[in-house]
C-alpha cells in the first residue's frame, strides 16, 4: 500500500490546511501502520498551494523506521527544495496523453522526459529512490481514449531514465478491470517486469476496488490509495476521490491477505482529517463505520 492521501487528498481540498493539521493527519497515518505515506509536493505553490508548505510538514511529522515518505518533485528547483529537509524518496509525474501533461506541469510527455532526466541523475547520485507516475493511463480528460501503446511508450522512457517504480495513474477514474488487463497485459509484452508497475485509482465511477481485483490477478501488488479516498486533481475536469485506503485494506483482509495496517486507526485518522476540512470524504467503508454515529460534519 502507497498511501497518497496527505498529497493527493489535500491537493484537490478547497481549503488550504494548516501545518499542524497536515503533520497530525500524517503522524496517525504512520500510526495506523502503512508503509509508504506520500506527504506532499515540491511544485509550483501558485499550481497547488494547498501544499506549499511541504518543507515544514516534512521537519515536523515524526518519521518512524521502516516506513517510506516520499514526496512529488516536478523539476530539479522541486528536488533542491526535496534535499533540504532530508527527503529520501521522490516521484517524478507525467502522462500518457499530451493536452493533460501541458495542463499539469506545462511540458509535452517527451518534453517532461527531457527535465527529470537531471532530476532523476542527481536523485540518484545523493541514493533517492524515484518513482514516476504515468497520469491518464487509461483516458484523458482532454483527449479522451488513451491507447495501451502510448503508456507502454512513456513507461519506457521513465524506465530508461531509470525510475524504480512506476505508478499507472486512472487520473479521472475511467478504468475497468478489461482496461487494466490490457494495459498491464501490453507491458508485460513489451518487458516490463511486475514487480515495478504500481497501479493508482481514482474512484470515479466505482470501478476502483474492481480494477485493483483485477491488477491482483495480472501479479502487481502494490496500489495507491488514500486516506477516506479524498484526492483528485486540480488539472483534471472530471476527477474525483482516490480508492479509500480503508476499503482497499477491507478487501485485501478479507481476502486473507495481511497488510499490518490497523483500519481502527485510520480511521481515526480520517476523522480527525474531515472534522479539519468540514465535510465527510467519500470512502465506503468509513461511511459503514460512522453512519448513525453522529459526530461527522455531514456529508458534502
Ligand atoms: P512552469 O510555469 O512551466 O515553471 O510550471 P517555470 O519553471 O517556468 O517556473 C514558473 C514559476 O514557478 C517560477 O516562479 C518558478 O520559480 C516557480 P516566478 O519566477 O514566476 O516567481 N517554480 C517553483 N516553485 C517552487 N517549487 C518548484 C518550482 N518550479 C517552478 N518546484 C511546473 C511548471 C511543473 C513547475 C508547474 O506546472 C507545477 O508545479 N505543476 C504541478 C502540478 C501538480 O502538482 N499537479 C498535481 C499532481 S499530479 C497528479 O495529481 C496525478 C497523480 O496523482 C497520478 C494520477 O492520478 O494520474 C500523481
Ligand atoms: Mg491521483
Amino acid at each position: 500500500m502507497y498511501e497518497v492521501g496527505p498529497r493527493d487528498g489535500l491537493q484537490n481540498e478547497a481549503e488550504t490546511l494548516s501545518v499542524d493539521v497536515k503533520v497530525a493527519f500524517i503522524d496517525q497515518l504512520t500510526e495506523s501502520g502503512l508503509p509508504a505515506i506520500e506527504v506532499g509536493s515540491f511544485v509550483s505553490p501558485r499550481s497547488i498551494p494547498q501544499l506549499a508548505d511541504t518543507e515544514e510538514v516534512f521537519r515536523r511529522i515524526r518519521r518512524a523506521s521502516g516506513v517510506r515518505y516520499p514526496a512529488l518533485v516536478p523539476n530539479l528547483k522541486g528536488l533542491e527544495r526535496a534535499l533540504e529537509v532530508g527527503v529520501l524518496e521522490i516521484a517524478v509525474f507525467t502522462a500518457a496523453s499530451e493536452t493533460f501533461n501541458r495542463h499539469n506541469i506545462n511540458a509535452g510527455v517527451d518534453e517532461s522526459i527531457e527535465r527529470f532526466r537531471p532530476v532523476v541523475a542527481r536523485a540518484r547520485e545523493a541514493g533517492i529512490r524515484v518513482r514516476g507516475y504515468v497520469s491518464t493511463a487509461f483516458g484523458c480528460p482532454y483527449e479522451g481514449a488513451v491507447s495501451p501503446e502510448a503508456v507502454r511508450e512513456v513507461v519506457h522512457k521513465l524506465l530508461d531514465l531509470p525510475v524504480d517504480e512506476i505508478s499507472l495513474g486512472d487520473t479521472i477514474g475511467v478504468a475497468t478491470p478489461a482496461a487494466v488487463y490490457d494495459v498491464v497485459e501490453t507491458l508485460y509484452e513489451s518487458g516490463v517486469t511486475r514487480g515495478v508497475i504500481a497501479l493508482h485509482f481514482h474512484d470515479t465511477r466505482g470501478t476502483a476496488l474492481a480494477n485493483v481485483y483485477a491488477g491482483m490477478e495480472c501479479g502487481i501488488a502494490t496500489f495507491d490509495a488514500s486516506a477516506g479516498g479524498l484526492g483528485g486533481c486540480p488539472y483534471a475536469p472530471g476527477a474525483a476521490g482516490n480508492l479509500a485506503t480503508e476499503d482497499l485494506i477491507y478487501l485485501l483482509e478479507g481476502l486473507g491477505i495481511e497488510t499490518g495496517v490497523r483500519l481502527d486507526k485510520l480511521v481515526e485518522a480520517s476523522r480527525s482529517l474531515s472534522q479539519a476540512i468540514g465535510h465527510r470524504p467519500p470512502g465506503r467503508y468509513l461511511a459503514a463505520v460512522w453512519e448513525g454515529r453522529g459526530d461527522l460534519p455531514a456529508g458534502t
